[in-house]
Protein backbone atom coordinates (compact mmCIF):
# COMPACT_ATOMS: atom_id res chain seq x y z
CA UNK A 1 0.00 0.00 0.00
CA UNK A 2 1.12 3.38 -1.05
CA UNK A 3 0.33 6.47 1.64
CA UNK A 4 1.27 9.71 1.58
CA UNK A 5 1.45 11.62 5.23
CA UNK A 6 0.96 15.03 5.53
CA UNK A 7 3.25 17.24 8.06
CA UNK A 8 0.27 19.64 9.20
CA UNK A 9 2.81 22.20 10.33
CA UNK A 10 5.33 24.74 8.81
CA UNK A 11 7.87 24.65 11.06
CA UNK A 12 11.21 23.41 10.89
CA UNK A 13 11.63 21.38 14.10
CA UNK A 14 8.51 20.58 13.58
CA UNK A 15 7.35 17.29 16.04
CA UNK A 16 4.50 16.63 13.32
CA UNK A 17 6.90 15.52 10.82
CA UNK A 18 9.48 13.70 13.19
CA UNK A 19 6.17 11.50 14.25
CA UNK A 20 5.63 10.66 10.61
CA UNK A 21 9.55 9.96 9.75
CA UNK A 22 8.97 8.09 12.87
CA UNK A 23 5.76 6.11 11.37
CA UNK A 24 8.14 5.71 7.66
CA UNK A 25 10.80 4.16 8.97
CA UNK A 26 9.58 2.27 11.92
CA UNK A 27 6.47 0.77 10.17
CA UNK A 28 8.22 0.55 5.80
CA UNK A 29 7.60 -3.42 5.59
CA UNK A 30 3.42 -2.57 6.75
CA UNK A 31 3.46 0.42 4.04
CA UNK A 32 5.21 2.67 1.99
CA UNK A 33 4.47 6.41 3.19
CA UNK A 34 5.82 9.47 1.71
CA UNK A 35 6.16 12.81 3.75
CA UNK A 36 4.55 15.73 2.11
CA UNK A 37 5.15 19.56 3.76
CA UNK A 38 2.84 22.08 3.00
CA UNK A 39 5.42 24.98 3.99
CA UNK A 40 5.39 26.64 0.81
CA UNK A 41 1.51 26.44 0.19
CA UNK A 42 0.07 30.35 0.37
CA UNK A 43 -2.47 31.23 2.22
CA UNK A 44 -6.09 29.79 0.84
CA UNK A 45 -7.80 32.94 -1.13
CA UNK A 46 -10.38 32.51 -3.38
CA UNK A 47 -8.95 35.56 -6.01
CA UNK A 48 -6.22 32.60 -6.97
CA UNK A 49 -5.73 29.76 -8.91
CA UNK A 50 -4.85 26.71 -6.97
CA UNK A 51 -2.98 25.25 -9.38
CA UNK A 52 0.05 28.56 -9.07
CA UNK A 53 1.63 26.65 -6.78
CA UNK A 54 3.73 24.06 -7.44
CA UNK A 55 3.28 22.54 -3.78
CA UNK A 56 -0.15 22.46 -4.02
CA UNK A 57 -0.38 20.90 -7.46
CA UNK A 58 2.05 18.18 -5.80
CA UNK A 59 0.14 17.47 -3.18
CA UNK A 60 -2.93 17.48 -5.18
CA UNK A 61 -1.29 14.55 -7.75
CA UNK A 62 0.19 12.56 -4.81
CA UNK A 63 -3.31 12.50 -2.72
CA UNK A 64 -5.40 11.52 -5.69
CA UNK A 65 -2.75 8.48 -6.20
CA UNK A 66 -2.21 7.63 -2.94
CA UNK A 67 -4.55 4.35 -1.41
CA UNK A 68 -4.95 6.36 1.99
CA UNK A 69 -3.69 9.50 3.62
CA UNK A 70 -1.93 10.24 7.00
CA UNK A 71 -1.95 13.87 8.75
CA UNK A 72 -0.21 14.70 11.37
CA UNK A 73 -2.10 18.02 12.88
CA UNK A 74 -0.45 20.36 15.15
CA UNK A 75 -2.69 21.78 17.91
CA UNK A 76 -2.75 25.70 17.96
CA UNK A 77 -4.78 27.25 20.30
CA UNK A 78 -7.15 24.17 20.89
CA UNK A 79 -7.61 23.68 17.06
CA UNK A 80 -5.76 22.89 13.88
CA UNK A 81 -2.34 25.17 12.51
CA UNK A 82 -3.86 28.08 10.37
CA UNK A 83 -1.45 26.56 7.73
CA UNK A 84 -3.29 23.06 7.45
CA UNK A 85 -6.26 24.32 7.51
CA UNK A 86 -5.43 26.39 4.44
CA UNK A 87 -4.26 23.67 2.03
CA UNK A 88 -7.59 22.19 3.39
CA UNK A 89 -9.63 24.64 2.03
CA UNK A 90 -7.25 24.75 -1.16
CA UNK A 91 -7.88 21.52 -1.32
CA UNK A 92 -11.59 21.45 -0.83
CA UNK A 93 -12.33 24.40 -2.78
CA UNK A 94 -11.71 23.67 -6.97
CA UNK A 95 -10.37 20.61 -6.48
CA UNK A 96 -11.50 17.25 -4.11
CA UNK A 97 -8.57 14.98 -3.58
CA UNK A 98 -9.62 13.86 -0.60
CA UNK A 99 -13.29 12.67 -1.43
CA UNK A 100 -13.36 9.16 -0.42
CA UNK A 101 -10.05 8.63 0.44
CA UNK A 102 -9.51 7.37 3.73
CA UNK A 103 -7.33 9.22 5.89
CA UNK A 104 -5.93 8.88 9.56
CA UNK A 105 -5.08 11.64 11.95
CA UNK A 106 -2.04 11.74 13.96
CA UNK A 107 -0.82 14.92 15.92
CA UNK A 108 1.59 15.74 18.49
CA UNK A 109 1.94 18.28 21.06
CA UNK A 110 3.76 19.99 23.86
CA UNK A 111 0.91 18.81 26.22
CA UNK A 112 -0.93 15.99 28.22
CA UNK A 113 -3.61 16.32 25.74
CA UNK A 114 -1.49 15.50 22.70
CA UNK A 115 -3.46 17.38 19.85
CA UNK A 116 -7.12 16.01 21.14
CA UNK A 117 -8.99 19.16 20.29
CA UNK A 118 -7.51 19.51 17.40
CA UNK A 119 -8.19 15.96 16.25
CA UNK A 120 -11.79 16.72 16.96
CA UNK A 121 -12.08 19.42 14.78
CA UNK A 122 -9.80 17.66 12.01
CA UNK A 123 -12.20 14.93 12.21
CA UNK A 124 -15.06 17.69 11.32
CA UNK A 125 -13.52 19.23 8.79
CA UNK A 126 -12.68 16.17 7.13
CA UNK A 127 -16.36 15.40 6.75
CA UNK A 128 -17.06 18.34 5.60
CA UNK A 129 -18.65 18.48 1.95
CA UNK A 130 -16.08 19.57 -0.62
CA UNK A 131 -13.58 17.21 1.49
CA UNK A 132 -15.43 13.92 2.17
CA UNK A 133 -12.52 12.13 3.30
CA UNK A 134 -13.05 8.58 5.25
CA UNK A 135 -12.07 8.16 8.14
CA UNK A 136 -11.99 5.17 10.43
CA UNK A 137 -13.94 6.16 13.79
CA UNK A 138 -12.39 6.04 16.93
CA UNK A 139 -8.64 5.54 15.52
CA UNK A 140 -6.66 8.34 17.32
CA UNK A 141 -2.82 8.52 18.05
CA UNK A 142 -2.12 11.34 19.89
CA UNK A 143 1.08 12.09 20.84
CA UNK A 144 1.65 14.05 24.15
CA UNK A 145 4.76 15.55 25.72
CA UNK A 146 6.19 15.41 22.27
CA UNK A 147 9.58 17.36 23.13
CA UNK A 148 10.39 14.23 25.55
CA UNK A 149 8.65 11.68 23.36
CA UNK A 150 11.74 10.91 20.56
CA UNK A 151 15.40 10.40 20.90
CA UNK A 152 18.57 12.11 19.43
CA UNK A 153 17.71 9.28 16.38
CA UNK A 154 14.02 10.42 15.90
CA UNK A 155 13.05 7.21 17.14
CA UNK A 156 9.69 7.23 19.79
CA UNK A 157 11.21 6.02 22.99
CA UNK A 158 8.21 4.66 25.06
CA UNK A 159 7.35 0.94 23.90
CA UNK A 160 3.55 0.97 25.15
CA UNK A 161 3.19 4.13 22.96
CA UNK A 162 4.88 2.68 19.81
CA UNK A 163 2.87 -0.11 20.41
CA UNK A 164 -0.51 1.50 20.11
CA UNK A 165 0.26 3.42 17.46
CA UNK A 166 0.81 0.02 15.56
CA UNK A 167 -2.52 -0.52 16.32
CA UNK A 168 -3.65 2.56 15.10
CA UNK A 169 -1.50 2.04 11.78
CA UNK A 170 -2.90 -1.72 11.10
CA UNK A 171 -6.65 -0.99 11.80
CA UNK A 172 -6.46 2.26 9.39
CA UNK A 173 -4.54 -0.52 6.68
CA UNK A 174 -7.63 -2.59 6.86
CA UNK A 175 -9.53 0.22 6.78
CA UNK A 176 -8.46 0.84 3.69
CA UNK A 177 -8.54 -2.62 2.09
CA UNK A 178 -12.07 -2.48 2.72
CA UNK A 179 -12.61 1.04 1.41
CA UNK A 180 -10.64 0.22 -1.13
CA UNK A 181 -13.41 -2.05 -2.36
CA UNK A 182 -16.08 0.80 -2.61
CA UNK A 183 -13.50 2.45 -4.63
CA UNK A 184 -16.03 3.10 -8.07
CA UNK A 185 -13.12 3.32 -11.22
CA UNK A 186 -12.40 6.83 -12.25
CA UNK A 187 -14.27 8.04 -15.63
CA UNK A 188 -11.67 7.55 -18.28
CA UNK A 189 -11.75 10.96 -20.74
CA UNK A 190 -10.99 9.96 -24.45
CA UNK A 191 -7.34 9.89 -25.76
CA UNK A 192 -5.95 11.85 -28.11
CA UNK A 193 -4.26 8.75 -29.64
CA UNK A 194 -3.12 11.05 -32.40
CA UNK A 195 -1.63 13.26 -30.65
CA UNK A 196 -3.44 16.60 -32.15
CA UNK A 197 -2.38 18.91 -29.27
CA UNK A 198 1.73 19.21 -29.03
CA UNK A 199 2.82 19.13 -25.62
CA UNK A 200 6.13 21.52 -24.35
CA UNK A 201 8.36 18.63 -25.47
CA UNK A 202 7.02 17.89 -28.86
CA UNK A 203 9.33 18.50 -31.25
CA UNK A 204 7.62 20.42 -34.05
CA UNK A 205 7.97 20.90 -38.05
CA UNK A 206 8.52 16.65 -38.55
CA UNK A 207 5.49 14.53 -38.90
CA UNK A 208 5.40 12.28 -36.10
CA UNK A 209 4.58 8.96 -38.89
CA UNK A 210 7.63 10.39 -40.72
CA UNK A 211 9.28 7.14 -41.02
CA UNK A 212 12.81 8.67 -40.26
CA UNK A 213 11.26 11.06 -37.80
CA UNK A 214 14.33 10.03 -35.59
CA UNK A 215 16.86 11.27 -38.27
CA UNK A 216 14.72 14.79 -39.15
CA UNK A 217 13.70 15.51 -35.31
CA UNK A 218 17.02 15.12 -34.28
CA UNK A 219 18.74 17.59 -37.19
CA UNK A 220 15.28 19.62 -36.26
CA UNK A 221 16.71 20.09 -32.29
CA UNK A 222 19.90 19.60 -32.47
CA UNK A 223 19.71 16.35 -30.46
CA UNK A 224 23.59 15.64 -28.77
CA UNK A 225 24.82 12.06 -29.25
CA UNK A 226 27.70 9.90 -29.22
CA UNK A 227 30.26 10.95 -26.55
CA UNK A 228 28.35 13.85 -25.71
CA UNK A 229 27.67 14.01 -21.76
CA UNK A 230 24.14 14.15 -20.34
CA UNK A 231 24.13 15.47 -16.63
CA UNK A 232 20.83 13.30 -15.00
CA UNK A 233 19.37 13.27 -12.23
CA UNK A 234 21.97 11.75 -10.20
CA UNK A 235 24.87 10.93 -12.68
CA UNK A 236 26.51 12.30 -15.64
CA UNK A 237 26.86 9.48 -18.98
CA UNK A 238 27.88 10.36 -22.32
CA UNK A 239 24.85 9.73 -25.01
CA UNK A 240 26.61 6.10 -25.93
CA UNK A 241 26.63 5.18 -22.49
CA UNK A 242 22.89 6.09 -21.80
CA UNK A 243 22.29 3.61 -25.30
CA UNK A 244 24.20 0.94 -24.42
CA UNK A 245 23.16 0.71 -20.70
CA UNK A 246 19.41 0.56 -22.26
CA UNK A 247 20.70 -1.80 -24.77
CA UNK A 248 21.81 -3.90 -22.24
CA UNK A 249 18.78 -4.39 -20.15
CA UNK A 250 17.08 -7.45 -19.67
CA UNK A 251 13.69 -6.19 -21.22
CA UNK A 252 12.23 -4.65 -24.07
CA UNK A 253 11.40 -0.79 -23.04
CA UNK A 254 9.53 1.79 -24.84
CA UNK A 255 8.51 5.09 -23.76
CA UNK A 256 5.23 6.94 -24.97
CA UNK A 257 4.84 10.73 -23.77
CA UNK A 258 1.63 12.44 -22.03
CA UNK A 259 1.25 13.87 -25.97
CA UNK A 260 0.49 10.29 -26.68
CA UNK A 261 3.53 10.18 -28.72
CA UNK A 262 5.86 6.73 -28.90
CA UNK A 263 9.14 8.40 -28.41
CA UNK A 264 11.18 5.67 -27.63
CA UNK A 265 12.16 1.79 -27.63
CA UNK A 266 15.22 0.07 -26.39
CA UNK A 267 15.32 -2.69 -29.07
CA UNK A 268 15.92 -1.09 -32.30
CA UNK A 269 19.02 -3.13 -33.19
CA UNK A 270 17.28 -6.07 -32.70
CA UNK A 271 14.63 -8.17 -34.95
CA UNK A 272 11.29 -7.17 -34.77
CA UNK A 273 10.16 -11.25 -34.82
CA UNK A 274 12.32 -12.01 -32.17
CA UNK A 275 10.87 -9.22 -29.47
CA UNK A 276 7.93 -10.17 -27.11
CA UNK A 277 6.46 -6.99 -27.85
CA UNK A 278 6.91 -6.59 -31.65
CA UNK A 279 8.33 -2.95 -32.39
CA UNK A 280 9.80 -1.79 -35.89
CA UNK A 281 12.54 0.75 -36.37
CA UNK A 282 9.81 3.35 -38.37
CA UNK A 283 7.43 3.46 -35.05
CA UNK A 284 9.54 5.30 -33.00
CA UNK A 285 8.09 9.10 -32.95
CA UNK A 286 4.80 8.03 -34.05
CA UNK A 287 1.45 8.57 -32.75
CA UNK A 288 -0.22 5.84 -30.61
CA UNK A 289 -2.72 5.76 -32.80
CA UNK A 290 -0.74 5.09 -35.54
CA UNK A 291 1.18 2.57 -33.93
CA UNK A 292 -1.66 0.41 -33.28
CA UNK A 293 -3.37 1.00 -36.48
CA UNK A 294 -4.18 -2.50 -37.29
CA UNK A 295 -5.92 -3.38 -34.12
CA UNK A 296 -9.62 -3.66 -34.12
CA UNK A 297 -11.82 -0.88 -32.82
CA UNK A 298 -12.42 -2.86 -29.15
CA UNK A 299 -8.67 -3.42 -28.82
CA UNK A 300 -7.96 -0.37 -29.65
CA UNK A 301 -10.40 0.72 -26.56
CA UNK A 302 -8.15 -1.15 -24.48
CA UNK A 303 -5.14 1.06 -25.24
CA UNK A 304 -7.16 3.76 -24.48
CA UNK A 305 -8.24 2.51 -21.08
CA UNK A 306 -4.63 1.83 -19.99
CA UNK A 307 -3.45 5.37 -21.01
CA UNK A 308 -6.62 6.40 -19.59
CA UNK A 309 -6.14 4.84 -15.85
CA UNK A 310 -2.77 6.08 -15.57
CA UNK A 311 -3.46 9.45 -16.32
CA UNK A 312 -6.65 9.72 -14.23
CA UNK A 313 -4.45 8.12 -11.44
CA UNK A 314 -6.43 5.38 -10.94
CA UNK A 315 -3.79 2.71 -11.30
CA UNK A 316 0.04 3.37 -10.91
CA UNK A 317 0.83 0.52 -13.45
CA UNK A 318 -1.49 -1.95 -15.47
CA UNK A 319 0.23 -5.78 -15.95
CA UNK A 320 -1.15 -8.19 -18.46
CA UNK A 321 0.06 -11.79 -19.53
CA UNK A 322 0.07 -11.98 -23.05
CA UNK A 323 -2.03 -15.09 -24.31
CA UNK A 324 -1.44 -17.80 -26.66
CA UNK A 325 2.65 -17.46 -25.93
CA UNK A 326 4.01 -20.80 -26.45
CA UNK A 327 5.61 -23.05 -23.60
CA UNK A 328 8.27 -21.59 -21.52
CA UNK A 329 7.23 -18.30 -21.49
CA UNK A 330 5.53 -16.25 -19.79
CA UNK A 331 5.31 -12.52 -21.68
CA UNK A 332 4.88 -9.98 -19.62
CA UNK A 333 3.66 -6.57 -20.20
CA UNK A 334 3.96 -3.96 -17.96
CA UNK A 335 2.87 -0.77 -18.26
CA UNK A 336 3.61 2.23 -15.63
CA UNK A 337 2.81 5.95 -15.05
CA UNK A 338 5.71 8.16 -15.30
CA UNK A 339 5.03 11.69 -13.74
CA UNK A 340 6.60 15.37 -14.08
CA UNK A 341 8.36 17.09 -10.65
CA UNK A 342 5.00 17.70 -9.56
CA UNK A 343 3.63 14.63 -9.67
CA UNK A 344 1.23 15.30 -12.96
CA UNK A 345 1.03 12.31 -15.28
CA UNK A 346 3.78 12.35 -17.70
CA UNK A 347 3.10 9.26 -20.16
CA UNK A 348 4.14 5.34 -20.25
CA UNK A 349 7.19 3.62 -19.93
CA UNK A 350 6.06 0.16 -20.56
CA UNK A 351 8.58 -3.19 -19.62
CA UNK A 352 8.36 -6.47 -21.44
CA UNK A 353 10.04 -9.27 -20.46
CA UNK A 354 9.85 -13.05 -20.28
CA UNK A 355 9.21 -13.89 -16.66
CA UNK A 356 9.18 -17.44 -16.94
CA UNK A 357 12.98 -17.07 -16.09
CA UNK A 358 13.05 -15.05 -13.44
CA UNK A 359 10.37 -17.53 -11.78
CA UNK A 360 12.87 -20.62 -12.90
CA UNK A 361 15.61 -18.84 -11.18
CA UNK A 362 13.55 -17.96 -7.90
CA UNK A 363 12.29 -21.02 -7.42
CA UNK A 364 15.69 -23.30 -8.44
CA UNK A 365 17.50 -20.72 -5.26
CA UNK A 366 14.57 -20.89 -2.87
CA UNK A 367 13.79 -24.59 -3.43
CA UNK A 368 10.41 -23.90 -3.86
CA UNK A 369 8.21 -25.52 -6.65
CA UNK A 370 4.88 -23.88 -7.87
CA UNK A 371 1.64 -25.90 -6.62
CA UNK A 372 -0.81 -24.39 -8.79
CA UNK A 373 -4.18 -23.49 -6.93
CA UNK A 374 -6.31 -20.29 -6.67
CA UNK A 375 -4.28 -17.04 -5.95
CA UNK A 376 -6.29 -14.17 -5.38
CA UNK A 377 -5.48 -11.99 -8.45
CA UNK A 378 -3.73 -8.73 -7.99
CA UNK A 379 -5.62 -5.83 -9.52
CA UNK A 380 -5.16 -6.14 -13.22
CA UNK A 381 -3.31 -9.48 -13.10
CA UNK A 382 -3.70 -12.38 -12.63
CA UNK A 383 -4.23 -15.55 -10.27
CA UNK A 384 -3.75 -18.99 -11.38
CA UNK A 385 0.15 -20.28 -12.35
CA UNK A 386 0.84 -23.07 -13.73
CA UNK A 387 4.45 -23.79 -14.02
CA UNK A 388 4.29 -26.52 -16.51
CA UNK A 389 2.01 -24.67 -19.19
CA UNK A 390 3.36 -21.13 -18.61
CA UNK A 391 0.97 -18.24 -17.93
CA UNK A 392 -2.02 -20.22 -17.74
CA UNK A 393 -4.93 -17.46 -18.09
CA UNK A 394 -5.96 -15.15 -20.90
CA UNK A 395 -4.43 -11.88 -20.55
CA UNK A 396 -6.67 -9.08 -19.23
CA UNK A 397 -5.42 -5.58 -19.06
CA UNK A 398 -6.90 -4.66 -15.83
CA UNK A 399 -9.80 -6.77 -16.34
CA UNK A 400 -11.36 -4.94 -19.01
CA UNK A 401 -11.18 -7.88 -21.45
CA UNK A 402 -8.90 -8.22 -24.45
CA UNK A 403 -5.36 -7.83 -23.02
CA UNK A 404 -2.32 -7.24 -25.30
CA UNK A 405 -1.78 -9.06 -28.68
CA UNK A 406 2.20 -10.01 -29.39
CA UNK A 407 1.35 -11.33 -33.12
CA UNK A 408 -0.10 -8.34 -33.65
CA UNK A 409 2.72 -6.04 -33.14
CA UNK A 410 0.02 -4.34 -30.64
CA UNK A 411 1.34 -4.33 -26.88
CA UNK A 412 -1.38 -2.25 -25.28
C1 LIG B 1 0.31 29.62 18.30
C2 LIG B 1 0.47 28.33 19.07
C3 LIG B 1 -0.58 27.84 19.81
C4 LIG B 1 -0.44 26.65 20.51
N1 LIG B 1 -1.52 26.12 21.14
C5 LIG B 1 -1.42 24.90 21.69
C6 LIG B 1 -2.58 24.26 22.19
O1 LIG B 1 -3.67 24.79 22.16
N2 LIG B 1 -2.46 23.03 22.71
C7 LIG B 1 -1.25 22.37 22.76
O2 LIG B 1 -1.18 21.24 23.23
N3 LIG B 1 -0.12 22.96 22.27
C8 LIG B 1 -0.20 24.20 21.75
N4 LIG B 1 0.92 24.78 21.20
C9 LIG B 1 2.21 24.09 21.28
C10 LIG B 1 2.32 23.02 20.21
O3 LIG B 1 1.93 21.81 20.76
C11 LIG B 1 3.75 22.94 19.75
O4 LIG B 1 4.13 24.16 19.14
C12 LIG B 1 3.98 21.78 18.78
O5 LIG B 1 5.35 21.71 18.58
C13 LIG B 1 3.24 22.01 17.46
O6 LIG B 1 3.52 20.98 16.55
P1 LIG B 1 4.71 21.10 15.46
O7 LIG B 1 6.00 20.95 16.22
O8 LIG B 1 4.50 19.96 14.53
O9 LIG B 1 4.61 22.43 14.80
C14 LIG B 1 0.79 25.98 20.51
C15 LIG B 1 1.85 26.49 19.77
C16 LIG B 1 1.70 27.66 19.06
C17 LIG B 1 2.86 28.15 18.21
Amino acid sequence: MKFVGLVGSNYDQSYNRKLLEFIRRHFKLKFELEVLEIDEVPMFNQDEKWDESFQLRYLYNKITRADGVIIATPEHNHTISASLKSVLEWLSYEVHPFENKPVMIVGASYYDQGTSRAQVHLRKILDAPGVNAYTLPGNEFLLGKAKEAFDVDGNITNEGTVNFLETCLDNFVKYVGVVSKLKKPKPIAPEDLYCTKPIATTIQGVDPDDPEWVEKAAELVGAVSGDTYVKLDHGILTVNQIDMFLKAMPFELTYADDNNQFLYYNNAHQDPNTMYGKRVRVQAGSRLGTVHASLPPERMKNVEWVVGVLRNGDQEYVRTIVPGTPEGVINTHNYKAMYYPDGSYAGINEIIFNFQPWLDWYLETTGQRLVGGNAAAPAGGHGDADATSGASDAGDAGGHGGGADATAGASY
